[in-house]
């Protein structure tokens, strides 16, 4: 109990929590990004990895509790070394300006923080919990339906992001999240691996090229996605869905045909 309170309660100790906690969220949106990129391998591929992801119940709900920790710790040790600077030094360098060779990415490592934590509440409202008031289309998500070539019913989850993106300042929102987040790991990925003590005359080139590289990849990952619906990717499949959605038989659920080709979706 003790050696926790002494991590929680050192500066070092906070050092290390935020950069273990920001390296299990670089897992995650790596992986995230790779996941939807099947977006481009058409509704099939997509839907079938998002069913197996909800096919997965109680560990689903583990790792989102997994998530929402890393999330809180992390938050609470940036905001409490935050604190914790301004105790040491009231009075800023330059009175408030710059440090000088400062980069943009490292001043913005608060406030972009806190951006992408609003970005990630909107992004949850939008697709997990399918909040029709943020889609800006009145329409139920929840209630997209997709019949797989092995006539399993499962969540359109392909439909619902081209019709999520179709909305083009929802989009626009979305490519401006994903730009804070690359510039905020294109330093925190750096500063990450200077905290476990990586920091070494040989390694440190190759790790801060490294992290800028991994963020604009990471960037280009994300917003090829919204970008490529607002470029007309899928225009004729959510053309199709929205037909169904305004069509009065239908109301909100919809019934794609069980060989959706995948060619109809480009
Ligand atoms: C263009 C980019 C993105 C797309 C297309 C996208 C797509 C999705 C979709 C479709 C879901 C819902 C999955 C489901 O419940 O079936 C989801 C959930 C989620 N996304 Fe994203 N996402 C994007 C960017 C991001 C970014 C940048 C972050 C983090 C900074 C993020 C974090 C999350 C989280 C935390 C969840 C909730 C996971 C869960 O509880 O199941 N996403 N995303």
């Amino acid at each position: 109990m003790k050696i926790v309170a002494r991590i929680f309660g050192s500066t070092l100790g906070k050092k290390y929590i935020m950069a273990l906690t920001g390296l299990g969220m670089v897992f995650f949106v790596t992986g995230h990004m790779i996941g939807n990129l099947q977006l481009f391998l058409g509704p099939e591929a997509l839907n079938r990895y998002a069913a197996f992801l909800q096919g997965l119940g109680e560990l689903l709900w583990v790792v989102r509790l997994g998530m929402l920790g890393l999330i809180a710790l992390h938050v609470w040790s940036a905001l409490a070394l935050s604190v914790e600077n301004k105790a040491a030094r009231p009075i800023e360098y330059g009175h408030g300006k710059a440090a000088y060779g400062a980069s943009l990415a490292s001043r913005t490592m608060l406030v972009g923080g806190m951006i992408i934590a609003l970005f990630v509440v909107f992004h949850i409202l939008h697709y997990t919990a399918c909040v029709k008031a943020v889609n800006f289309m009145g329409v139920d998500f929840a209630h997209l339906d997709y019949t797989m070539k092995d006539g399993r019913v499962v969540h359109d989850v392909f439909a619902m992001v081209l019709y999520g993106f179709s909305v083009w300042y929802v989009s626009l929102f979305y490519l401006i999240a994903v730009g804070f987040l690359a510039l905020h790991l294109s330093h925190g990925i750096s500063a990450m691996c200077q905290s476990l003590g990586l920091r070494s005359h040989a390694w440190w080139p190759a790790i801060s090229n490294g992290a800028k590289i991994w963020a604009v990849a990471l960037f280009l990952g994300y917003a090829v996605v919204p970008g490529g619906v607002l470029a007309g990717f899928g225009k004729s499949y959510v053309e199709k869905v929205k037909s169904s959605v305004s069509a009065p038989a239908v109301t909100e659920t919809v019934q794609q045909p069980a060989q959706q080709p995948v060619q109809e979706a480009k």
